[in-house]
């Protein structure tokens, strides 16, 4: 191997806050990311893509009174072979206040960070990924084509891939390919976060952090192709679509998406007495026993 994972970006953040407020009353007890994804609960989804990325030290950012929840399902994450932390977020003040309220955990690195509700499913995604952690300065984004641009933030690049212009949820059209909710930074970003007023919204914005880096021409894209799946979770429409996708491809192929112990395996950062552990921690159920499945093709 001749990666040079010295210089990859090794930190990333989860930001699962946020009331979910589009899919109450489902969300009124429980946060948006525990709830079911067809046979797991969505946060292992934006962490099975970090954990792809090569990620090991994560941080979750979480609701205010939510970190206990949270902890018994991925407690610290010796199991999976990387180390969670967790912070709450006293209340929703925007996208970027993950780098600020992260200051610490950042350190002096630079940062990836996805949304706690967005979906990723595709051939050739980890590749992609491994690409996005080389970063060393700027800002990437990941850009995904959509029928609905409306309801996202979106760029407008040019046939060199220059990002020409980017927006959130612009009322007229300028592009159809949307920002999706991962985002890699340099270290940069905490101080640029820092700097940022609060919209119309109350809000400080994710686009307007990009916008720095854009004009500081630092601001670069990548592309989930055609033959890649990016989903938000954020509505029920698109909450129940996700899970129908989920179980549609895990049923037929047999095999699962965001199973974490797999991934964690397969970057060998576990042995097989970890998902032995996890087995007895999950108890008897269909998880369990493709974890067992795991166990024995790699015997
Ligand atoms: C947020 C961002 C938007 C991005 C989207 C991806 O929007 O503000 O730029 O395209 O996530 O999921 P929200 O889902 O909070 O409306």
């Amino acid at each position: 191997m001749c990666e040079d994972w010295e210089n990859m970006i090794s930190k990333g953040i989860i930001l699962a806050g946020g009331a979910g407020t589009r899919m109450s009353p489902l969300t009124k007890a429980v946060n948006k990311q525990l709830l079911p994804i067809y046979d797991k609960p969505l946060i292992f989804y934006p962490l099975s893509i970090l954990m792809l990325s090569k990620i090991r030290d994560i941080l979750i950012i979480v609701n205010k009174g939510q970190i206990g929840q949270y902890k018994k399902l991925l407690q610290d994450g010796k199991n999976l072979g990387i180390r969670i932390t967790y912070l709450e977020q006293i209340k929703p003040k925007g996208l970027p206040d993950a780098f600020i309220l992260g200051e610490k955990f950042i350190g002096k690195k630079n940062v990836a960070m996805i949304l706690g509700d967005n979906f990723f499913y595709g051939q050739g995604l980890s590749k992609n990924l491994n690409n996005c952690t080389k970063l060393k300065s700027g800002a990437k984004v990941l850009l995904h084509k959509v029928s609905n641009p409306e309801l996202f933030g979106v760029a407008k690049v040019n046939k060199n891939n220059k990002i020409l212009k980017i927006a959130e949820k612009p009322k007229k059209n300028i592009s159809n390919l949307a920002v999706t909710g991962l985002y890699f930074f340099d270290n940069n970003v905490v101080k640029y976060s820092k700097t940022l007023k609060p919209s119309k919204r109350g809000e400080i914005e994710i686009i307007d952090l990009l916008n720095i880096y854009k004009k500081k021409n630092k601001l670069s894209a990548d592309y989930i192709g055609r033959g890649g799946a990016w989903l938000d979770t954020g509505s029920i429409e698109d909450y129940f679509k996700t899970l129908l996708f989920v179980h549609a491809i895990e049923n037929r192929q047999g095999v699962k998406i965001a199973c974490l112990e797999e991934i964690a395996l397969h970057n060998k950062w576990i042995k097989k007495s970890h998902i032995q552990n996890q087995i007895k921690f999950y108890g008897n159920c269909s998880y369990s026993n493709y974890l067992k499945k795991i166990l024995k093709i790699s015997a």
